[in-house]
């Protein structure tokens, strides 16, 4: 039945997202987008997905898969069943009745919010913008983003947010090849640029997730999802800075972590690693550090957490160049295999991975470097470190294991083969404190 004429957008709106007749817009179908299109379409919401990237927005319309943990059959199932399409169509922009934002918040070479992706999608939306339509920013941001910047460039065309149209932040909290939580669920985080806002926000989500956490205002849930990140990258750096402390004192870090982990309150597990990696714990905290500067405040933490994190690498590379010096080896011509170029274990996404940082410097000190990840076939170009030759992975046999001078361990996949590993590598160094699992610790492996 037509909408009665004297209905507000906000009410129809509303019963648009509760008898899911709402179209659900993606926009941006990476790492996040994706799993959140297919969550809507799986509850019975027909979604339209929006992305730049033309190969992307193809290869989901034939019900292929682009992400390696996220897989093809629901997919195509979805596509043919009419709930899922994507279009590289800006003017479509105004058929959803919600708009989600799932774009890249990078930082720029001198480490500054690279807000371009984000801008770029809202000025495609303000140009189509209509009444009746919520759009809700996913991508993560520091406080201010939505009410500040996204609120007066989608009012410029004459519509007003919180009564045309409807304005909210909700974080993504993805945790990518986590089997134990998934978009649906992991509560969702929201917040309006006002009270209706917010609660249309929150009747769209409570759609497809278990549980929806309402706070009171945008600026909040930005803040929410960046102390979550912050939380992480100052505990990572913490336990790494401890791992640097035990190993001088001789002492095993993962033994300690073992025991105190034991503790049934106060304290929570972190493990040390190469360094930290991924598209969040390495580049949202200063986002924060970022817009804090504009209110003349330090964030120490956050500066510290990044100084021992991005030391990291520096340290597993000169633990390898004194392993090799014990067994008369100089770096320079000595063969080393990197395990593991992903910044995280089973998955493919190489972003921010130290791996990258550890390979650039074993080629500077003239090492042989190889790689191998069962996930990463062939090493992206990355920005960040432009002049790295072209490399594919190699086959993990005994003959590539037996010709290296030392196996570095990177990446803690769970294909890999370590106990052939333990068994051919001359010399083993192991970040991830795998070998130690796989009985009592061998000479030719060392923690690092
Ligand atoms: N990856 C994660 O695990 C994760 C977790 C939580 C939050 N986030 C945040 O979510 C946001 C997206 O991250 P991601 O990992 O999904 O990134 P991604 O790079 O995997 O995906 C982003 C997609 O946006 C597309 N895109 C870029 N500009 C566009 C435009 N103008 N219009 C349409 N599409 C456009 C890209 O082509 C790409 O497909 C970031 O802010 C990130 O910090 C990511």
């Amino acid at each position: 039945m037509p909408d009665a004429p004297s209905s507000s957008p906000a009410t129809q709106l509303e019963r648009r997202l509760e008898d899911r007749t709402a179209i659900v817009g993606i926009i941006g179908l990476g790492y996040v987008g994706l799993p959140l299109a297919l969550a809507f379409a799986r509850q019975g919401f027909t979604v339209l997905g929006f992305d730049v990237d033309a190969a992307k927005v193809e290869s989901l319309n034939r019900g292929r898969s682009y992400i390696d943990h996220i897989e093809s059959g629901e997919l195509a199932g979805l596509i043919e069943a009419g709930r899922l399409r994507a279009t590289t169509d800006a003017d479509r922009l105004a058929e959803p009745d919600a708009l989600l934002l799932c774009v890249p918040t990078p930082l720029t070479p001198q480490r500054e919010p690279d807000m371009s992706f984000v801008l770029a999608t809202a000025e495609e939306v303000a140009a189509r913008l209509r009444p009746g339509q919520l759009v809700v920013l996913e991508s993560t941001t520091y406080p201010g983003t939505t009410e500040d910047v996204l609120k007066p460039l989608l009012e410029r065309e004459g519509l007003t947010s919180g009564e045309d149209f409807f304005l909210a932040y909700s974080p993504e909290r993805e945790d990518p090849a986590n089997p134990s939580f998934s978009t649906s669920t992991i509560p969702k985080v929201v917040g309006g640029a006002d009270p209706r806002s917010a609660e249309l926000a929150e009747a769209l989500y409570r759609g497809v997730v278990s549980r929806t956490v309402r706070v009171s205002s945008a600026r909040a849930a930005e803040a929410t999802k960046l102390s979550e990140n912050i939380f992480r990258a100052v505990n990572i750096a913490l336990v790494n800075e401890l791992k640097m402390v035990y190993d001088a004192m001789g002492i095993d870090v993962w033994e300690v972590l073992d025991a105190a982990e034991s503790k049934p309150f106060g304290f929570m597990r972190f493990n040390p690693g190469p360094g930290w990696g991924g598209h969040c714990i390495p580049v949202d905290p200063f986002y924060l550090s970022w817009k804090a500067r504009e209110y003349g405040v330090s964030t120490r933490f956050i500066e510290l957490a990044g100084e021992v994190n991005v030391e990291m690498p520096r340290w597993v590379v000169r633990k390898l160049q004194l392993a090799l010096n014990e067994r008369g080896k100089p770096v320079k011509g000595s063969k080393v295999l990197l395990l593991g170029l992903a910044y995280k274990k089973d998955v493919a996404d190489p972003r921010e991975s130290p791996a990258f940082e550890i390979l650039d410097l074993l080629l500077h000190l003239g090492a042989d470097v190889c790689y191998h990840d069962p996930h990463v076939p062939e090493a992206p170009a990355m920005r960040t470190w432009p002049d790295l030759p072209p490399l594919l992975s190699v086959a993990l046999d005994d003959e590539v294991l037996a010709a290296q001078d030392a196996v570095l361990l990177v990446t803690d996949h769970s294909a890999v083969d370590y106990e052939r590993v333990l068994r051919i590598a001359d010399l083993v160094l192991d970040s991830r404190g795998v070998f130690r699992r796989l009985g009592p610790p061998a000479e030719r492996v060392l923690a690092v």
